[in-house]
């Protein structure tokens, strides 16, 4: 991966972001348009990352309620996200798939707020990231652990200190108790080749059947790296599926869902 740089507080960026803040839903469409024509490309920079917009009488779902507290929050984590995310949370529920919740590359908590709200009773939040120690991509800003902590518990007031557990490391020096279980993984750290394949690889030892990796920034024009790393894992391990390929509002990538078959 070459660099991640946020996106220049150019004067369109500022009127976007406010308006964004400021306008009713509705509104808030008519100013991304305008914004998309004044950058001239329709996918640069996100312009649609934090838009949550419906009909003007629709009822707020409670996962819309959700990405309403987390689209505050810096990052890169969206409406469609937050919505597969959930269903699939909620699915494995249903379906008694019980095991921890990992989460490679958290960076200010915008995903991992919303994976600790997808826990159920006696599970836990395993997160791992490098915080403020450098990597090859390149953030403007970086969160502390205590950042990262303090957004977790704002978004989830009620979460137990016992249930997360914060790695502050790179992914390849993360040592996990080989017994420990997950059903639900998000990789979104190293977007090389070699380091998203490893953090695939070494996370799917510790899947449960049933349980689903997904894997951000596949198909993105800017890091081929993790679609090769997920195309020569899917390649190599017959014992995962693809359960959807989806696209981001707003996104040039894909999340790819890759499930453990029982
Ligand atoms: C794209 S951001 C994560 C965004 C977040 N998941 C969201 O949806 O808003 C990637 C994060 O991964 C961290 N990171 C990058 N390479 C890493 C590595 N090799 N090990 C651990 N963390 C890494 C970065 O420091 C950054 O915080």
């Amino acid at each position: 991966m070459t660099s991640r740089v946020k996106p220049k507080r150019t004067i369109a960026n500022r009127i976007h972001s406010i308006a964004g803040r400021l306008l009713p839903d509705r509104y808030r469409f008519r100013v991304a348009r305008a914004y998309h024509g004044f950058r001239g490309s329709p996918c640069v920079d996100r312009p649609a990352y934090d838009t949550h917009s419906f009909g003007n009488d629709a009822e707020m779902s409670s996962i819309s309620q959700m990405f309403a507290k987390l689209k505050g929050v810096p990052g890169f984590f969206n409406i469609d996200d937050c919505a597969h995310f959930s269903l699939i949370l909620r699915t494995q529920t249903a379906l008694r798939i019980t095991g921890d919740i990992l989460e490679i590359g958290s960076y200010f908590g915008r995903s991992t707020a919303l994976l600790a709200a997808g826990l159920a009773d006696g599970e836990k939040l395993v997160i791992c990231d490098a915080f403020e120690a450098d990597t090859p991509d390149v953030y403007i800003e970086r969160p502390s652990p205590e950042q990262l902590l303090s957004t977790i518990r704002r978004i989830n007031p009620d979460i137990e200190n016992e249930r997360l557990e914060i790695h502050v490391c790179l992914s390849h020096q993360l040592r996990l108790d080989p017994a420990k279980r997950f059903r639900f993984v998000h990789i979104d750290g190293d977007h090389s080749e070699d380091g998203a394949l490893k953090d695939i690889q070494m996370v799917h030892q510790h899947l449960l059947p049933g349980g689903v990796i997904a894997i951000d920034d596949y198909k993105h024009p800017r890091w081929p790296g993790v679609t090769q790393a997920a195309n020569r894992f899917l390649h190599e391990t017959p014992d995962v599926s693809i359960l959807a390929d989806l696209n981001r509002h707003g996104e040039s990538g894909q999340k790819l869902y890759l499930c453990k078959k029982h």
